[in-house]
């Protein structure tokens, strides 16, 4: 574990832990960044983001726009509607509903759906290289990581980070490899044993009443 004099110092100086602040938040032209806890309540009170936030948010921005957290067929069908460019296929690591399927459950039938019009990512829960694969395999372009490269962070900083980094590219060369390919883009469904009933496809017109 690593030692912070400062904070410590602070801390038994104050006997109040240090206030954190979220510069990111800074008002536009100036002034304080609220706290931490401030942006809580702030985020806390804000009620959720509708249909229409999200095209005006796309629209404000103007550039590359991904909508993460798509689970369902329907949704990945409004955020094309919406006007954005790309969208994740998460469940957010699972942190926001207990039980819901995994994001890679829900993958295939969302890159179906919107796969042709829109970049479909995938995130939550790839840990090495070969669920690298069964993600490209299932019809997304790319993944995102959470937790992975985070513990690799914490357990040895930047170095730490490039070989979380490392371990996943190796995995991913040997799964292609194993399978039989030159490259990631030539992976197709067809690579993955997909047991009967993985498949989850949630706010699809024909089986809206299956989950
Ligand atoms: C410390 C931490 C904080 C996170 N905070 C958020 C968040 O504020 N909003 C969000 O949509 N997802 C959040 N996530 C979820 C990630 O964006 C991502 O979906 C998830 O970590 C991917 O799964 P994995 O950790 O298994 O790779 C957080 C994840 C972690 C580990």
């Amino acid at each position: 574990m690593a030692l912070r004099p400062q904070w410590l110092y602070q801390f038994a100086r104050t006997g109040r832990i240090p206030d954190l602040t979220t510069p990111n938040l800074t008002p536009p032209g100036g002034g304080s960044a609220p706290t931490f806890f401030q942006a809580y309540g702030e985020w806390m009170g804000t009620p959720l983001p509708t249909w229409e936030d999200v095209a005006w948010l796309r629209e404000q921005w103007g550039g590359p726009f991904m909508l993460k957290g798509v689970m369902r067929v329907d949704d990945a069908k409004r955020a094309v509607d919406a006007g954005v460019t790309a969208i994740s296929v998460s469940n957010h690591g699972g942190n926001n509903l207990d039980g819901t399927p995994a994001s890679i459950r829900a993958l295939p039938a969302v890159a179906e759906a919107v796969g042709d019009q829109i970049e479909v990512v995938t995130d939550g829960g790839v840990r090495r290289g070969g669920d690298v694969v069964k993600a490209l395999g299932l019809g997304a372009r790319a993944v995102m990581i959470g937790r992975a490269y985070l513990w690799g962070l914490a357990a040895n900083g930047q170095a730490g980070v490039e070989n979380v980094l490392d371990i996943l590219r190796g995995g991913i060369d040997s799964a292609v490899l194993g399978l039989g390919h030159r490259s990631v883009h030539d992976l197709t469904a067809r690579d993955i044993v997909i047991p009967a009933g993985f498949p989850r496809a949630l706010g699809a017109e024909e089986s809206a009443r299956v989950v």
